[in-house]
Formats: C-alpha cells, structure tokens, sequence
C-alpha cells in the first residue's frame, strides 16, 4: 500500500478458541490483507482468543458482562472501548453474545459477523446439529453485514461444504471450519478496501448491487 494512504483499522470480537481471529492475524501478517488488528475485545476472560492475540502483539481485553447492568450498558461499555481504539470496522469472529440493536444501527455496514451455516436457513445456535437433524446435503458458513436483525443481516459471502454420509457433528464442524477461515479473510479483505458496502437497499460490490452472495471457489477466491 502506497505510503500516506490509511490502513484501515480492525477490532475483532470473539469468545472462543479464535482460529477465525488466528486467520485474520495470519492473513495480515503474510499481507493477504491490508488491514491492521488494532485490538481483540471478548465477554469471556477465559477465551483463548484473548491468548492468541496477545501472542500476535495485539492489545486483548475482555469485558465481564455480570459487571454491567445489562445488554446496553456493556455494549455501550464494548463499543466505546473499539471507538476509541481508531476501529474502523468491527469483525465477529465467533463472538457468541447477543448485540443490541443500539450499536447495531451506530455500525451498520461497517460490522460483519461469520455464522456456520449457509443463512438464512439455521440462525442462531448448534446450526452443524441442526443441519445434520434437518438431513440437508450442503451446509457451510456466511459472512453477513450486522444489523439489528439477529443473524439476519445482509450477506455478503458464503462457503459451501458437501454433508456426508456418516458424518457427525464433530466431522462436519471441522469440514465447515476449514472454510470459515478463507471465507473470512477474503469477505474482510473486500470490506477494507471499500470494494463492499453496505447501502439501504443491500450489499453493494464494486458499486454495483449484488444479487446474490459471493461463493467462496476452490480456490480460496470469492466470485
Ligand atoms: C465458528 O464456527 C464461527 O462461525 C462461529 O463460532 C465458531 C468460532 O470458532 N460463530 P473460532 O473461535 O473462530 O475458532
């Protein structure tokens, strides 16, 4: 990237393990992704998240929910912290906490979320479970803009996996995972260019509406 030009800044929320966090630290590290991790916030202490990314160099701090005296009040506490570490975009990646619809509105289209399913069939939770119990023969993950409407947001990217014979949900988690990370990085990497965008009537590429989600190739390239 030219000097002079700004790097757009990443705060990226997460509860868990955080391989999704690990791919986007890995993708800036190895410049697939201009872009820079300017902190990871999480609502539990114990996430290895917060591990992975102090290991990254990356400022990492959890908020307790019980410390606060509900939903708003954390967000507020949340996104005051991210607004005042320079983010210019939120990432979700596997954060596991209800938003508010307040902070929704106040980053709308500068907030993406990965959910593993190919939405909108399975919001919410245990989706690879559910995927298994409805019988359907693809599943996957999308990478949607965060709205008010919980899982329900304008999509912008998904990974498509093939559901086998036999397999279960620990088996399928891991097919779908392995898709996550790609879909991710490639979906962020198009949000910090400024290539996708967010507009009243839906996801907009390179200025023009897109119809359809982008499709995650063999090749780890969206089309
Ligand atoms: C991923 O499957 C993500 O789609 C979901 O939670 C999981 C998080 O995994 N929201 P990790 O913490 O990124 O490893």
């Amino acid at each position: 990237m030219p000097a002079g030009l700004h790097v757009p800044r990443l705060a990226v929320l997460a509860s868990g393990r955080g391989s999704n966090l690990q791919a986007l630290v890995d993708a800036v590290a190895r410049g697939e992704l201009q872009a820079s991790i300017a902190a990871v916030y999480s609502d539990r202490p114990g996430a290895a998240a917060l591990q992975r990314a102090r290991d990254a160099g990356i400022p990492a701090l959890a908020l307790d929910p019980a410390g606060y005296a509900g939903r708003e009040a954390f967000d507020a506490a949340l996104f005051d912290r991210i607004a005042a570490a320079g983010a210019d975009f939120v990432i979700c990646a596997g954060y596991l906490r209800l938003l508010g619809a307040e902070v929704a509105e106040a980053w709308r289209g500068r907030m993406l979320n990965i959910h593993p399913s190919l939405l909108p069939a399975f919001k919410g939770l245990r989706t690879h479970r559910r995927a298994l119990a409805a019988g359907v023969t693809e599943h996957g993950a999308s990478v949607h803009f965060v709205t008010a409407d919980l899982d329900g947001g304008p999509v912008l990217a998904q990974a498509r996996v093939p559901v086998l014979a036999g397999d279960d949900v620990r088996v399928l988690a891991a097919r779908v995972l392995a898709r996550e990370h790609p879909l991710l990085v490639r979906s962020v990497d198009l949000l910090a260019r400024g290539r996708a965008r967010l507009c009243d009537d839906g996801v907009y590429l390179d200025d023009a509406p897109l119809r359809a989600p982008l499709q995650l190739a063999a090749n780890n390239r969206l089309a």
